[in-house]
């Protein structure tokens, strides 16, 4: 694949950590790193953490392309609904990093991910319908399809791709049990919707469902953000950008539970969206929006 992951609100997000000299900073969803780099070269030090150990391996070729010495970051495997309990991996030498000046997530798939077509997280390539983002999952979209019923596939579709056709394609999916790769599913969606529904092809929805269930990335994130509010110090700031509104709503309901409880205070009344020339640029921003939390 060209290139790495194009950032998004990358400025907008670092910025809205308020990066200071020597602290230290988590970033949770680290990809290529991009983020993380940023907050580097303002010379901030960040614990990055991620899913899938080629982000892990990526992240650490390109900080030592731009010249990063080894002592302003540390890289983590792992999830970070486990987030407390990856932190003593992030020890170096005497100290182990437990507490952080800001937290970032900055949610979703990396350029890596949905460009291989192996990893099956994109209609347009051929691939196995995977969608693993921590290839030791032993769940697969595929396994999915095969073994849910058609009431439990309706409401996957429903809850997870808020799909308006979700009961005729669990219709068709139960008769098509066989269906193995991304480009046949997404055929098979194409003829139950029709085709395209403006710029959004009609498979998207059931794909993002699938992908989330596969990845429960829906409770990985109710359980991490708890958690970044216990490791980050007062003042601090937790930055979150999601790209639906189910991850959304998630952040912006417990932001303001966190207010209500004199946990700290919202930043942003509204969410944070990208501008227009980001969206032209990187089209994946579109959907964008980034909350802001301060302890
Ligand atoms: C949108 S990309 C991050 C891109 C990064 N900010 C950059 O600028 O290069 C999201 C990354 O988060 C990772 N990820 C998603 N859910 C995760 C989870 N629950 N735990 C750890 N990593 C996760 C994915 O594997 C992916 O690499």
């Amino acid at each position: 694949m060209e290139g790495y992951h194009r950032s998004v609100l990358l400025g907008e997000a670092i910025d809205a950590l308020e990066v200071k000299r020597d602290e230290w900073y988590l970033d949770c969803t680290l990809g290529d790193g991009g983020h993380s780099l940023e907050i580097i070269k303002r010379d901030g030090k960040v614990v990055g953490i991620d899913t899938d150990p080629e982000a892990l391996a990526r992240a650490q070729k390109r900080f030592s392309e731009e010249g990063i010495k080894e002592d302003r970051f540390k890289l983590v495997l792992g999830n970070f609904r486990d987030l407390k309990n990856l932190l003593p991996a992030s020890q170096r030498g005497e100290q182990t990093e437990t507490k952080f000046a800001g937290v970032l997530f900055d949610l979703g798939v990396s350029s890596l991910q949905l460009e291989t077509p192996e990893r099956g997280f994109s209609f347009g390539k051929e691939g196995p319908l995977d969608m693993r983002m921590d290839p030791s999952l032993q769940v697969q979209a595929k396994d999915l399809l095969q073994v849910l019923s058609r009431k439990e596939l309706y409401e996957l579709f429903k809850n997870l791709g808020e799909e308006k056709y979700s009961w005729a394609l669990a219709n068709a999916l139960v008769s098509a049990r066989e269906i193995k790769t991304t480009v046949e599913l997404a055929r098979m969606v194409e003829r139950v919707v029709g085709g395209k529904r403006g710029k959004v092809h009609p498979a998207t929805r059931v794909f993002q469902a699938l992908r989330i269930a596969v990845n429960s990335e829906l409770d990985s994130l109710s359980e991490a953000l708890p958690q970044a509010l216990e490791v980050l110090n007062k003042n601090g700031r937790i930055v979150v950008i999601s790209f639906h509104s189910l991850e959304d709503r998630i952040v912006k309901n417990l932001f303001k539970r966190w207010k209500s409880e004199g946990m700290g205070e919202v930043i942003t009344k509204k969410p944070v969206m990208p501008s227009k020339m980001e969206v032209d640029e990187n089209p994946r921003s579109r959907s964008a929006k980034m909350r802001i939390f301060q302890k």
